[in-house]
């Protein structure tokens, strides 16, 4: 009804202000279109050499994806939290300021799923860092930790959020197509450092 598409849209309009792209035009860095891979996604603005940027990038753009679900889940319970989670998600790929040229979705991804279940939040960071730490792939982490992320899910014992989970993994390998392909050929970047 109209409650949810209310959730919806407030989801959509959070999730698409693209932090990273705001953060390095007022920190001077720069247009990420024209760092590394040209996303705007805090991997991508550690790619400016500064980290404070970057950090900050992970955080807001987590936030916006944890501040839609609490939100939701707050004033209009369970389901609503999770379409609005992700809309925000989608708000974060498909930004309308930005032409629907937005992000990966990963950082987004990581708030939604702590403030969904935080053991879960902690399990895939946890991977994240793990992949990232071996590999020096920040894509790879990514793509590691979202696609064990249902099956974590299930394990922890809470199969009722599994369609988000799994509709948020799906869309964040339809993200990573170029990532992929540039694994696949080890032309990835690297993490530095
Ligand atoms: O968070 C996005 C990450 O998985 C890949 O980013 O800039 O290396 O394409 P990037």
């Amino acid at each position: 009804p109209l409650i949810l598409l209310l959730w919806a849209a407030v989801g959509y309009f959070l999730g698409s202000i693209p932090f990273g792209m705001v953060l390095a035009k007022l920190m001077g860095l720069g247009n990420l279109r024209d760092v590394g891979s040209g996303n705007i996604g805090a991997t991508n603005v550690l790619r400016t050499g500064n980290k404070t940027a970057a950090a900050l990038t992970l955080i807001l753009d987590g936030g916006k994806g944890a501040a839609a679900l609490i939100l939701a889940r707050l004033f209009a319970g369970e389901d609503a939290a999770h379409l609005a989670a992700f809309a925000a998600f989608l708000g974060h790929c498909f930004p309308i300021w930005l032409m629907f040229r937005g992000g990966k979705g990963v950082a987004t991804f990581f708030g939604i799923i702590f403030a969904l279940y935080w053991p879960l939040g902690l399990a895939c960071a946890a991977l994240w860092l793990t992949v990232a730490a071996i590999f020096r792939y920040s894509s790879l982490a990514a793509l590691v930790a979202s696609a064990l992320s249902p099956l974590l899910l299930l394990a922890l014992g809470r199969p009722e959020a599994i369609a988000l989970c799994l509709m948020l993994t799906l869309l964040i390998y339809t993200r990573h197509v170029q990532n992929i392909k540039r694994l696949f050929f080890g032309t990835e970047f690297k993490i530095k450092g």
